[in-house]
């Protein structure tokens, strides 16, 4: 469990358009990591090549190595459905399946694995809300539809989904970016318990949010339209929002950009 993460090399493409280049970083196990940096620059292109689903998009090609402790997560034996298992994701807007009940949809993602008895299902589903600090406001309606619930809700129901499988990393892409300030929070707070167990990285138009919960934040940027993103620099938060060592930083941060 929680894993560490090393990138090296990587490139990615749509087609012909070069979105990123030559990304290399570490992320260290039960750690949160921040991705900051203005819009096209590739912060969530890059999140996705780390559980393989940027390939997925017609044309999405990856060069490079991303390596979670010592296996190859592009290795040729390596099955990107495992990988996605390993490596979980939350998006930008709750999407919990819209048919199914709140304990169907945390438990959706073991039914597809097949990898629990069903004896334990209860349990894992108990603990996979509690873990998304969820369950006392849904444990007496597990059986109305996950769609019921507030926007804040349905963000913490699809990260005790994610959870549930237990994933060595969780990929969050701008999270919080649909919910309300109060909802916001509850999620901070829940990434804060989160990374006790798990390696997160976080996508955050929000310079305060990445401040708050992350230990190490990257800074990604472009030259121009066009141009392919790359990662400026990455170092810990507190040090990146007093004194980073990228004039470019300096400026994205202080709100001095373009
Ligand atoms: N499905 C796609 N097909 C073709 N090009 C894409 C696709 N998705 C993204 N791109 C391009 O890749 C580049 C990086 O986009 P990406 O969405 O990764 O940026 P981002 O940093 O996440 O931006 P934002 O902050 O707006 O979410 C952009 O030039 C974008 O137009
Ligand atoms: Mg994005």
């Amino acid at each position: 469990m929680a894993k560490r993460i090393d990138v090296s090399g990587l490139t990615a493409y749509y087609g012909s358009h070069k979105a990123i280049e030559d990304i290399s970083m570490t992320v260290e196990p039960r750690s949160v990591t921040a991705f900051i940096g203005p819009s096209g620059c590739g912060k969530s292109t890059f999140l996705r090549t780390l559980n393989r689903m940027h390939e997925v998009t017609p044309g999405g090609r990856v060069e490079g190595k991303v390596m979670l402790d010592d296996e190859n997560l592009y290795g040729s034996e390596v099955d990107p459905v495992s990988v996605r298992r390993t490596v979980g994701m939350v998006f930008q807007r709750p999407n919990p399946f819209p048919t199914m009940s709140i304990f169907e949809n945390v438990a959706a993602g073991l039914k597809l694995n097949g990898s629990y008895k069903k004896s334990e299902l209860d349990g894992i589903v108990e603990r996979s809300l509690k873990g998304a600090n969820l369950w006392n406001e849904v444990k007496d309606r597990l059986n109305k539809p996950g769609a019921g619930l507030s926007g804040g809700q349905q963000q913490r129901l699809c990260i005790a989904r994610a959870i549930a499988v237990e994933p060595d990393v969780l990929l969050m892409d701008e999270p919080c970016s649909a919910l309300d300030p109060i909802s916001t929070l509850a999620i901070e707070d829940l990434i804060g318990e989160l990374k006790e167990r798990f390696t997160i990285v976080i996508v955050t138009h929000n310079m305060q949010q990445a401040a708050r919960v992350s230990d190490r934040t990257a800074f990604f940027n472009l030259a121009g339209v066009g141009q392919p993103g790359k990662l400026i620099e990455i170092d810990e938060t507190e040090r990146i929002f007093s004194n980073p060592s990228v004039q470019a930083t300096e400026d994205y941060i202080s709100g001095r950009f373009g």
